[in-house]
């Protein structure tokens, strides 16, 4: 496995395979089997595989959940390194990736930054979408491999790619979750054992309104999903929204055939979690 800190070092590199199939994983690190499951599909589907290690300052919109992200590089190597030869690690510092300031590239998503985790997080899609536009453009894979646990960011990554009329297959990979139904995150090593033990109650409270969906209307189950975290004093609820899972505007109606998604996210302490399902 070789490791690369700066991107031209890295597409240097990659001039020599000029035939090879090129799968991206970006990552902020703190590798778990969430990232892995991403790194072990692109290897299957491609010749060699990118992963990208770079904690976003851009994206974060609360300095303190910046400072607090975990930083785990020695770790996320040695975890990469068990697939050999094939995979590239791209870990650059802030000014390989921002060498001007860490300035935000303005792009425009619509209602589909201004919904959700976009009202949430000001500012955190448009600097998201400058780092992975960046890491796209930049070394043009074949494929990109993204999480169904981050589903907006997703949409908006799919909205980009159209956009900047880029010719990259961005590959959809299902959420994986702890044995106990938990979306893996990075964010879980935070919790506290009191609140590790009930953190599964969001995945539980998804397919419990997914459930409902027989004999109640969605507003009703929105409204159930709400009052059962409101009562719940461990938990404060930020949004539960049932959305149309292409433009993600709210659903009022299961309508025939519509493809709709509920999303949740939630605070334990000052730990903020989030979870979709297919709903
Ligand atoms: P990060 O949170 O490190 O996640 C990297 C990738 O792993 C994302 O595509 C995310 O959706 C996926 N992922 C995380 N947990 C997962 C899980 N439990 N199951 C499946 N996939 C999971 O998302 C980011 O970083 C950043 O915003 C990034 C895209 C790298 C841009 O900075």
């Amino acid at each position: 496995m070789m490791v690369f800190k700066e991107q031209l070092q890295l597409k240097k590199h990659l001039a020599l395979h000029k035939k090879a199939t090129i799968g991206l994983v970006p990552t902020m690190g703190a590798l778990h089997a969430g990232h892995l499951a991403l790194v072990e599909q692109a290897l299957e589907e491609n010749d060699y595989v990118i992963v990208s290690i770079f904690v976003n300052p851009t994206q974060f919109d609360d300095q303190k959940d910046l400072n607090a992200y975990p930083k785990t590089l020695a770790a996320d190597l040695q975890k990469l390194s068990t697939y050999g030869e094939k995979v590239f690690v791209y870990a650059p510092e802030v000014k390989d990736v921002y060498p001007e300031e860490t300035t935000t590239k303005q792009f425009n998503f619509g209602t589909l930054e201004t919904t959700m985790e976009g009202t949430a997080r000001p500012g955190h899609f448009q600097g998201m979408a400058t780092i992975v536009f960046k890491l796209l453009a930049g070394f043009m894979p074949t494929r990109a491999y993204f999480g169904e646990k981050d589903y907006q960011q997703l949409s908006i990554i799919h909205a980009l790619v159209a956009q900047k009329k880029l010719t990259i297959q961005i590959v959809n990979c299902p959420i994986v979750r702890e044995k106990d139904g938990l979306a893996m995150s990075s964010r879980n090593t935070r919790l506290s054992k009191e609140q590790r033990a009930i953190a599964p109650l969001i995945y539980q409270t998804l397919l419990q309104a997914r459930a409902l969906k027989e004999k109640k209307e969605l507003p009703q189950i929105k409204q159930w999903v709400e009052a059962f975290f409101n009562a719940h004093p461990a938990f404060k609820l930020d949004y539960f929204c049932i959305a149309n899972a292409q433009s993600l505007q709210p659903a009022t109606t299961s309508r025939e055939g519509e493809k709709i998604r509920a999303f949740i996210a939630v605070k334990l302490g000052d730990i903020r979690l989030i979870d979709n399902i297919n709903f």
